[in-house]
């Protein structure tokens, strides 16, 4: 839904993220943790843009310079808040900023991952209804516990109290602060000068904006959210799991309209960027990561994980497989427990079997290796058949060298193809063979010691040759 352009060009958006998220226990600030395949400031970043603001701050101070690096390419602004001193502290650094600005500033903070545009919407529009100076949207939680509560007096609301401050009837009251703004800029410059840090805390806090307003005869309004499951506050690990399971729920609905099957949508992942064609059939714990894409009746057996590789129409990849950067052609098998890696491109209809790995190698249509087998910096042929347990030795120690096996070649079980090397067109190579020299095409290349049975060898009485039974 868009909101007309009027209304759009006057909003900034203010975004909180400069606090370490001591209670994730993580070396990394909160909101660069991974949540199913981003950083989680960029589903901020991300819904803030979808108001096409005038304006995007982002307040960053612990681990400022990735937080601003893993932005790249939103068109946002840093404001740096060297000392964290508090939210209310955090939004006084986008003061400067907004200095001449005279519309309405949505602020939000950087670790609620699942605020929509839509929710933004809802707090500016609320503001604007009611003709307020300052709109907060509420959510009522069954447990409300680590939010800040919303004290009403009637319609109104009086302030909003930390958790840490409340008294014991304060933390009975389940209407919650998720922490979902929307100022208009005079009153914002107002709160802002009157803050302090007297609380439990001793911390500046964003939320004495409302109590302040007040006392100042200015009007705050509460919107209450017409969807509270999208503003969950990212605090512990297990917020994250929580938002996380949320995340990968919506992504397998939408896959679902689109014409995917999944079997089990609660175990479901994939990256945002991910395509997945109609009819696709997707069976439990298959990761999908990157820019994956699944060509339409394409079946994804369980367990795999496939990362920036591309799944052709119709192929079937069986059970427990690793791709990553690579391609499946139409209609090819691969797996159960294959490995394609570092560019493997896999021509249409070949089967890649079990505990095979193909490794920046190009294996031509209709190709098989079945088992067993490691076929790196390699090129295969159309129809060439790898044996069992064939190994290309491409790496001498200093580099990386190319084994080619023309169309149509069959090589032989137990193989190794010690490159460089050449398996010309439609040649054979006999099973057991260490191949160091180029076999022509249409020919058989045999390397190995001819048998010799010594016939007789076990004597009659001969306990030490026979074989305990
Ligand atoms: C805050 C609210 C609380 C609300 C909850 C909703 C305040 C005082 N409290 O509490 O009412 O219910 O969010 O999720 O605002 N940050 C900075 N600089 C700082 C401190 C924090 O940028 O000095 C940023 C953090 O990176 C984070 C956000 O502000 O993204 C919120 O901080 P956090 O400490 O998680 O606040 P809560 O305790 O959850
Ligand atoms: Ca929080």
């Amino acid at each position: 839904m868009r909101v007309p352009e009027t209304k759009l060009s006057r909003c900034c958006v203010v975004i909180l993220a400069a606090g370490q998220g001591t209670r994730m226990r993580s070396q990394r600030a909160k909101v660069l943790q991974d949540l199913c395949g981003r950083p989680m400031i960029h589903y901020a970043a991300q819904a803030a843009q979808s108001l096409q603001p005038e304006r995007t701050l982002v307040i960053i101070g612990h681990e400022a310079d990735r937080v601003r690096e893993s932005l790249q390419g939103f068109p946002v602004e840093f404001a740096l808040q060297a000392e964290q001193k508090g939210t209310g502290h955090a939004l006084m650094q986008a003061l400067p900023a907004l200095k001449d600005f005279q519309g309405d500033v949505v602020v939000f903070y950087g670790d609620t991952p699942l605020v929509t545009g839509r929710d933004l919407e809802a707090v500016i529009s609320g503001r604007e209804r009611s003709g307020a100076d300052l709109a907060l949207l509420t959510a009522k939680l069954e447990s409300p516990a680590g939010y800040g509560r919303v004290v009403r007096r009637g319609s109104e609301i009086d302030c909003v109290v930390e958790e840490s401050d409340a008294t014991p009837e304060q933390k009975q009251i389940s209407e919650v602060n998720p922490g979902i703004y929307c100022f208009r800029s005079v009153a914002l410059r107002l709160a802002m000068q009157g803050l302090d840090n007297r609380n439990v805390q001793g911390e500046y806090y964003l939320t004495d904006a409302i109590a302040l307003l007040r006392k100042n005869g200015r009007k705050v309004v509460a919107v209450p959210s017409a969807q509270p499951e999208n503003l969950l506050g990212i605090n512990t690990r297990a917020d994250l799991a929580r938002a996380a399971k949320q995340i990968w729920l919506h992504r397998a609905q939408r896959f679902m309209l689109e014409g995917v099957t999944l079997l089990d949508p609660d175990s479901f992942f994939a990256s945002h960027q991910v395509k997945i064609g109609r009819d696709a059939v997707i069976y439990p714990n298959v990761f999908l990561e990157g820019t994956t894409e699944i060509g339409a009746g394409a079946t994804l057996f369980p367990n795999s994980r496939i990362v920036d590789s591309r799944i052709g129409a119709r192929a079937r990849i069986l059970d427990g497989c690793l791709i990553s950067e690579s391609l499946v052609g139409e209609e090819a098998t691969v797996g159960p427990f294959a490995h394609l890696r570092a560019h493997a491109e896999i021509g249409a209809h070949c089967r890649i079997g079990n505990f095979v790995e193909v490794k920046n190698s190009k294996v031509g249509d209709k190709a098989k290796s079945a088992h067993l087998t490691y076929l790196g910096d390699a090129h295969i042929g159309e129809g060439a058949n790898i044996g069992a347990g064939t190994i290309t030795c491409n790496y001498d120690g200093f580099s990386k060298n190319r084994t080619f096996v023309g169309d149509g070649a069959f090589i032989g079980s137990g193989t190794e193809l010690v490159a460089p090397v050449r398996i010309g067109e439609g040649a054979y190579v006999a099973a057991g063979s260490t191949i160091t020299q180029d076999v022509p095409p249409r020919s058989l290349g045999i390397a190995r010691s001819r048998q010799v049975n010594k016939e007789g060898w076990v004597k009659k009485g001969d306990k030490k040759k026979t074989a305990d039974k």
